[in-house]
């Protein structure tokens, strides 16, 4: 099967009133297959919900190439834009915005599917708002139909929410974040009514997300990549990525995550991985050569600050930008 999206040399600029443009993402390669997920991570402000914002097609990129099922997305015009609207949602973190409010929860998913699939019968309307309210476990459904946002808890709500998505028959989801407002009892039920409807539908995500348990838990025998300052600097099969991170900031983040969350199955080499300083560096004073060396205990002088390391596939699938693994395999 073809790919589903296919990302090349994309960046982004934002424009500042009186002020000089900021490049927020550089140099990204995405390629993501049917029914599989690309789980991203990175600190906060390092540019996940602006590369998720572009691949859902509500931001232009500044150059580079998007594909999405062998089209390129800027160019888009009449059907193939509206079945790239169709075929690509975004879940976001906050449910209680997403959601008319003054709407009850059968006409939110109605609606869409009334738009989207011309289904106009109230029995056959009704129906498939069941189908879609079982398929995200909101049920009884009889329960939820009639039931305004405000009626809902967090959980629900973006349980709805998902459906609303869902009523599209998307192939590709952007997931941003989507479980964090949510009680972590009922985070993981969430995540895994997600990956059930990849199963059952071949859906595509790229889930965004702070916290690593949580991605490799979502992003198990799949991919995970890392950013930092708008850079992929690492990218690779999920347990591969997490028992041998190659970079030294996948090594730091991993180590700050082990302790906390259980995330690592056994003590390891980088346990107390920790970079230098504390002060990010910003968008608008990116560091020469690698972004990372003046933070980066293993920089080695004289390169790292002068050269930036290119992206380079260690073992299969397994990538790293960083000049302590700059030889080919
Ligand atoms: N419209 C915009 N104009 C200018 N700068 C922007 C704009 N949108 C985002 N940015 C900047 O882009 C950078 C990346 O932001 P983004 O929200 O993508 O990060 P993130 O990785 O999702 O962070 P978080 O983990 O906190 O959600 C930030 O420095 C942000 O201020
Ligand atoms: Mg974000």
């Amino acid at each position: 099967m073809g790919k589903l999206l296919k990302v090349n040399n994309l960046s982004i600029k934002f424009s500042q009133k009186r002020q000089d443009s900021v490049t927020i993402l550089r140099d990204i390669e995405i390629s993501l297959n049917p029914g599989k997920t690309l789980c991203v991570v990175g600190e906060s402000g390092c540019g996940k919900t602006t590369l998720g914002r572009v691949l859902a097609g509500l931001l232009p990129y500044s150059s580079g190439t998007y594909h999405f099922l062998e089209s390129e997305v800027s160019e888009m015009k009449g059907k193939d834009k509206i079945d790239f609207r169709k075929n690509v949602q975004l879940i976001h973190q906050n449910p209680y915005e997403s959601l008319n409010p003054t709407s009850m929860v059968f006409d939110i998913i109605a609606n869409p599917i009334r738009k989207h699939k011309g289904i106009k019968n109230t029995t056959k309307l009704y129906a498939e708002v069941t189908r879609l309210l079982e398929n995200v476990g909101l049920t009884p459904v009889t329960d939820f139909v009639d039931k305004y946002p405000s009626h809902l808890s967090g959980g629900q709500r973006q349980r709805v929410s998902i459906a609303r998505v869902l009523a599209m028959d998307p192939k590709f989801i952007v997931v941003d974040e989507a479980t964090s407002m949510i009680d972590t009892s009922l985070r993981i039920s969430l995540l895994k009514t997600l990956k059930d409807i990849q199963e059952r539908t071949n859906i595509s995500y790229f889930f965004i997300t702070h916290d690593l348990a949580l991605g490799r838990y979502f992003a198990r025998d799949q991919e995970m990549m890392v950013m930092y300052l708008g850079k992929v600097i690492e990218k690779g099969n999920t347990e591969d990525f997490i028992h041998n991170p190659l970079h030294p900031y996948s090594k730091a983040i991993l180590s700050a995550a082990a302790g906390n969350s259980g995330l690592l199955d056994e003590p390891s080499e980088f346990e107390n991985y920790q970079l230098g300083g504390t002060e990010i560096p910003s968008f608008k004073n990116i560091p020469s050569g690698c972004p990372l060396h003046p933070r980066c205990p293993q920089k080695i002088e004289g390169l790292c600050e002068k050269l930036v390391p290119k992206l380079i596939e260690k073992s299969d699938g397994h990538s790293v930008a960083c000049h302590l693994h700059d030889e080919q395999k």
